[in-house]
């Protein structure tokens, strides 16, 4: 039994939470205005958002990497009155698509606050601690994006990692060559596709041997690293 098989994430989507109607028109909309529809969480990696935040009683979330705010929503869905969701997006063009789908979600847009920019000038002028941060923007910067939050995040939080299995390259030969060279020689130049393997494959083995983490890894989709801050 192939426990990937189509029909068998049909079932498990038959069997959770049910995507919201406001979701499933954004989904759409993504896939009509955007160019990359792909990278939207989706259904199930939705609905697992909203459960870690509620697990954790979070109240205020940082997530790196809006794209057309479907997790940012999901997230914002788990939060009570009061609690904010902080995203940043580096793609400006997205502005005007974003500011209208968080005024058409009501009160729940209301808690999602938008910065456009790069995250690395937005979050180190964001005041206050974090109980739940996702990060999903520049793959290269996972290891980067990480120390950067590291601070702000309350002992106790959650790091959300997104895509951290790589469609499969993290373990593919080539890939964990290519990983120990960059080791061995940073100052060697790797194509921007081979920096995104790299900066992923640097951000699990850190995660797995830094005693500030303590780590899980959801074979989820494309692979969800949870970060627990010690
Ligand atoms: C995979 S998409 C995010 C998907 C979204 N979190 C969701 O689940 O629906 C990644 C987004 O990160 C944005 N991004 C990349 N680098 C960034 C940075 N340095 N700061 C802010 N956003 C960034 C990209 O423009 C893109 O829209």
């Amino acid at each position: 039994m192939n426990l990937w098989s189509d029909e068998i994430q049909q079932y498990i989507l038959e069997h959770i939470e049910r995507e919201p109607d406001f979701l499933k028109v954004l989904t759409r909309k993504t896939h009509l205005h955007t160019l990359k529809p792909r990278m939207l969480s989706g259904h199930l990696e939705g609905r697992l958002l909203k459960f870690f935040c509620q697990m954790v009683g979070a109240r205020r979330i940082l997530e790196i990497g809006t794209f057309t705010g479907y997790s940012a929503l999901c997230m914002a869905e788990a939060l009570p009155d009061g609690g904010q969701v902080h995203t940043c997006e580096i793609f400006d063009e997205l502005e005007p698509f974003l500011n209208q789908v968080f005024a058409d979600a009501g009160d729940l847009g209301k808690k999602v606050n938008l910065h456009i920019g790069d995250a690395a000038d937005i979050v180190p002028s964001l005041d206050g601690l974090f109980d739940v941060a996702y990060l999903d923007g520049n793959k290269r910067r996972y290891v980067e994006d990480l120390e950067m939050v590291y601070p702000k995040m309350r002992k106790g939080g959650l790091v959300i990692a997104d895509n951290t299995l790589w469609d499969g390259h993290v373990i593919e030969e080539e890939s964990v060559a290519l990983y120990e060279r960059y080791k061995l020689h940073p100052e060697v130049p790797v194509s921007s596709k081979e920096a995104q393997t790299v900066g992923i494959m640097a951000f699990n083995n850190l995660v797995a041997n830094d005693s500030r983490f303590q780590t899980v890894m959801v074979p989820v989709r494309d692979g969800m690293t949870l970060v627990r801050i010690v």
